[in-house]
């Protein structure tokens, strides 16, 4: 990954230039970056703030011969690759919370978002975004995340090069994806889970149409999350905000 890498000093949002590229047929693997996104997206169409310098924030396009059905796999194969990163570069001990957030010490430090273009069934190409808060300071966030956001700078005690991160985030990034196509999801599914804080846990799931609150017993081999209610039902959630029922 990043072998062809476009590099920006101020753009709307990485994921619109990975997609634009991506319809000018750039090759699997192809990364952007920029320094600021002054429109920086975040899942559920809210707002992900990215100012300039402090962060990691990054798209990569991906060409995967699997069904869409197959997709969420590809955000908990970032997870993984990710948290290998951060495991790497400092000695935090991050951890996953469903589907896509990377806490450290309980607070947020990265966001993955995953973006498909498909034409019937078959995937065209997937834009995974990625944003992580490396040197930001505490003041830099807005009033309105400062209790549940951090950066690896504020729980590390250092500042973080962040030249190095990428390359150590493309790099686990790359073994990780050669991985899955060669020898599917089972070994991925096996790391994400000894990384995943929401297991075991009772936690409330907002989704689109409503709210389920139960006990999180794993994920399926899609990287679907499965939670048992108080009646022992099993339901599949394939996209909502995990809020943990401590
Ligand atoms: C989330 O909601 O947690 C996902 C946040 C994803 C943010 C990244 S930053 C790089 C890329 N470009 C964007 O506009 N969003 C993603």
């Amino acid at each position: 990954f990043g072998r062809n890498l476009y590099y920006y000093d101020s753009v709307e949002s990485t994921q619109k230039i990975a997609s634009k590229l991506a319809n000018e047929a750039a090759e699997e693997g192809t990364v952007v970056i920029s320094e600021e996104q002054t429109a920086g997206r975040g899942r559920m169409d809210r707002k992900w703030h990215s100012p300039k310098h402090t962060g990691i924030w990054m798209s990569i396009l991906l060409r995967p011969k699997i069904p869409i059905s197959k997709a969420p796999q590809l955000t908990l194969i970032t997870a993984v690759g990710v948290v290998q990163a951060i495991e790497e570069a400092t000695e935090l001990l991050p951890q996953i919370k469903w589907p896509n957030d990377i806490m450290v010490n309980g607070k947020k430090i990265t966001g993955i978002l995953t973006e498909l273009q498909a034409e019937a069934d078959s995937i065209h190409s997937v834009i995974i975004g990625i944003g992580m808060n490396v040197n930001t300071l505490e003041a830099d966030f807005p009033e309105e995340i400062r209790r549940t956001a951090s950066s690896l700078s504020i729980e590390a005690g250092r500042t973080i090069g962040r030249e190095e991160l990428i390359r150590t985030i493309l790099e686990k990034l790359e073994k990780l994806y050669l991985l899955y196509l060669t020898k599917g999801f089972l070994p991925i599914k096996l790391m994400w889970e000894s990384y995943a804080i929401s297991i075991g846990k009772q936690i409330i799931a907002r989704t689109i149409t409503g709210e389920i609150s139960g006990k999180t017993i794993g994920i399926t081999e899609d990287g679907v999350l499965l939670i048992e209610d108080s009646a022992g039902v099993i339901h599949h959630i394939y996209s909502a905000d995990i809020k943990m029922n401590e």
